[in-house]
């Protein structure tokens, strides 16, 4: 992959041209780098350090599944010093990467699997690259079924509206679309994922996995709500976002009990999560 470490300082990025940035929210961007003919050798699951000279580093999800070849993505939250510079990019700049990092969604565990995508806001970030392994035309048949529940706080909210009309439209799969407040041109769902999860989707939880994305508050509430429904702690799959610096497992920045999760994870069962110190 062009993002493998060929260099021997474990710790310089390489720089790489955004092909081109996509709007998605008020504070959220789609950054598109050109892999100048190389594929990238991530798993979904996985993220990267973006470097921005003279400002620094910041971990982030790369949100585009290995199966798109000869190009990388990320999506991007303005929310301080890193980010904030990364939004001020254009296309045609070149952005520092170094990755890729952590642990992978388990895909042995999930191959003729039926699946069960709950995303919440820019949660869908991560979820996307796997939800969009597994809808690639060669990979689809080593999934069973497809569930993707989305939502947001308000139609402005949502990210990969671009995407997700494509994902609306396949017939091969389900999916569920909500936010919390409409406004006047929303005629879809209005409900909080816990709650339109609970009404709205019928499963044997003893024959599907789930995988779950969002907010702290949403994380929490989803879980509480698929355990109701009859979910094993092993088949909820969640995927965390620490503090982070080194992205190595060298620093200790990011550890949570005996966990570094930037090298245990980003991604970790429930049955994990419920055996360690409640810092998470
Ligand atoms: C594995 C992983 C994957 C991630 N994927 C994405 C992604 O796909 N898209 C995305 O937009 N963001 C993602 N993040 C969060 C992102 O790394 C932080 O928003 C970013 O590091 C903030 O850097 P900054 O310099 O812009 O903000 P700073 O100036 O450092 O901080 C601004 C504010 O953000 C808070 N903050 C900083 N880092 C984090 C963090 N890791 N988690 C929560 N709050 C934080 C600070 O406490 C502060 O309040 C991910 C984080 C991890 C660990
Ligand atoms: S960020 Fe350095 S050990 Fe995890």
């Amino acid at each position: 992959m062009a993002i493998d470490l060929e260099n021997k300082n474990i710790y310089l990025p390489r720089l790489y041209q955004i092909m081109e940035i996509i709007p998605e929210t008020s504070d959220i961007k789609t950054f598109r780098l050109d892999l100048e003919g190389e594929n990238s050798s991530h798993l979904p699951g996985q993220f990267a350090e973006l470097f921005v000279p003279g400002v620094g580093e910041a971990p982030i999800s790369i949100t585009s599944s290995p199966t798109q070849k000869g190009i990388l993505e990320f999506s991007i939250k303005r929310t301080g010093l890193v980010t904030s510079a990364i939004h001020r990019l254009n296309p045609n700049d070149r952005l520092g990467i170094r990755g890729p990092y952590g642990n992978t969604f388990p895909l042995s565990d999930l191959t003729g699997q039926n699946l069960l995508f709950i995303a919440g806001g820019i949660g869908l970030a991560p979820l996307r690259s796997l939800i969009n392994y597994v809808l690639d035309t060669e990979k689809r048949n080593h999934f069973k079924k497809v569930t993707i529940l989305y939502g947001a706080r308000s139609p402005q909210d949502l990210v990969f509206k671009w995407e997700l009309k494509k994902w609306q439209n396949r017939e091969d799969i389900t999916f569920l679309l909500t936010v919390d407040r409409g406004d006047d041109q929303w005629k879809g769902t209005v409900g909080l994922v816990p709650n339109v999860l609970k009404e709205n989707v019928q499963v044997n939880p003893l024959e599907w996995k789930s995988i779950i994305c969002g907010p702290p508050i949403m994380i929490k509430f989803t879980i509480k709500a698929l355990l109701e429904m009859g979910f094993q702690p092993p088949d909820i799959i969640t995927t965390l976002e620490m503090r982070m610096k080194c992205g190595l497992g060298k620093c200790g920045r990011c550890n949570i009990g005996p966990y570094y999760v930037c090298k245990d994870g980003p991604v970790f069962t429930y049955q994990q999560l419920q055996n360690m110190p409640e810092e998470y």
